[in-house]
């Protein structure tokens, strides 16, 4: 079993590697809990595979459409793990989850339409949306007593022009995955309206043992005619720098078009030959290795919520799935902004800030914090997060 301790993080190739707010940015010193990308090297069958192709020597172009084993390995792991029917032939390589959802965004909305997001949610579904000219509607996400979303004013977000909705399912930052009763109701909506709906499953694999992640797509072919789903490695197997990522629908119309605008027809756009490799390799050998690297970070969850839920002004939800934790510190009195420049300053730790910029105005007041390394930085990391916290709250 592989382990996931303090050795295996080896920092000084992180420092030279690792950006997008990570080690590679940061003052010497500081500890970044930000973006959401691991500190444990990926699983070792993927160098394998890729030295072993490499050795081969040849780095020729590739099937415009991607190799056929990355297309048949994605469609055998989406049915055993997600029961996900998908066909081959509707499956699209691509070079990064990002990648695909502005390829899915371009494909089917213009400048006029609108398109419907959950506030909060990751950004790239607004950016994705308005870079193919639509304009975004933000859903202000409320919630029920059972801590399911509730959806009872959300026809009052659509208009005759809501082409699309962006659904993150599993959820990031808030860590929700989604009760079939949900999912089904989005697909009543999107028949009732004729939206496509935008599925992002980067996170569906990082699912902790007390919930059950329920795809969209599970619920049959027939109702899912105008989901347009994306999947992508950087969460679950830490290759974000190989930037791969995988577009699949059910209608071929419309894959067509999604395979259109990802230009890869036109050999401007595409998925390297090493990033294919890699992403086999993950679906072929890597589920194990994922399995342990997910038991551990339930540890580090459940230890980080239990933490942060005694610190003075901090209240916090217990992820079901994703590798982030999503603190409401709106009990600090100063801005979630404002914490964040004054713990990296004060206390060398880094974290990343709700608000408009990464996760929509939804999220003012609230801070994410990454939970992808050993429990020695968590614990060093929340220590220092726990102390600028505390002395902020006597001065106040
Ligand atoms: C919900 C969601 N979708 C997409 C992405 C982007 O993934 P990729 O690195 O494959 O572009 C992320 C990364 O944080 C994400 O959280």
């Amino acid at each position: 079993m592989t382990e996931f301790t303090n050795k295996e993080v080896k920092l000084d190739v992180l420092k030279e590697r690792a950006y997008n707010m990570r080690w590679a940015e940061q003052e010497e010193g500081v500890i970044p809990l930000t973006a959401a990308d691991p500190d444990f090297p990926a699983p070792r069958q993927i160098a394998d595979a890729l030295v072993e192709y490499i050795q081969g020597g040849y780095f020729s172009y590739t099937p415009k459409r991607g190799f056929p084993q990355f297309k048949e390995s994605l469609v055998r792991a989406l049915k055993q793990r997600k029961n996900e029917e998908i066909d081959p032939d509707l499956v699209l390589p691509i070079d990064s989850a990002a990648r695909g959802m502005h390829a899915i965004a371009q494909a089917v909305l213009k400048p006029g339409d609108e398109a419907l997001v959950f506030d909060p949610v990751d950004f790239l579904f607004k950016t994705s949306m308005e870079a193919a000219g639509a304009k975004v509607n933000l859903f202000p996400m409320k919630f029920r007593e059972d801590g399911t979303i509730d959806f009872d004013d959300i026809e009052d977000y659509i208009t005759p022009n809501t082409k699309m909705l962006g659904l993150c399912n599993p959820h990031n930052p808030l860590g929700k995955v989604y009760p079939v009763k949900d999912l089904e109701y989005l697909l009543d909506l999107s028949e009732k309206y004729g939206f496509y709906i935008m599925n992002d499953e980067i996170w569906s694999d990082i699912v902790y043992s007390d919930a059950k992640f329920n795809s969209i797509c599970s619920l049959g072919r027939e109702r899912n005619k105008r989901t347009l789903s994306v999947f992508g490695f950087s969460k679950s197997f830490g290759i974000a720098g190989l930037r791969v990522g995988c577009v699949y629908c059910q209608d071929k119309e419309i894959f067509e078009k999604i395979v259109d605008a990802s230009l890869v027809e036109t050999t401007i756009g595409g998925i390297s030959s090493l990033s294919q490799i890699a992403g086999i390799a993950c679906l072929d050998q890597c589920y194990g290795w994922l399995d342990s690297f997910v038991a551990h970070l339930e540890g580090n969850r459940d230890y980080a919520w239990e933490r942060l839920n005694r610190m003075p002004g901090v209240k916090c939800g217990k992820p079901q799935a994703t590798f982030v934790m999503f603190p409401d510190v709106s009990g600090i009195p100063m801005s979630a902004e404002e914490l964040v420049e004054y713990l990296k300053k004060e206390e060398k730790v880094a974290i990343v800030p709700g608000g408009k910029q990464f996760f929509g105005p939804g999220s003012e007041g609230h801070v994410r914090i990454c939970l992808a390394t050993s429990r020695e930085i968590l614990k060093e990391g929340l220590d220092r997060v726990e102390r600028g916290i505390s002395k902020l709250m006597k001065e106040a």
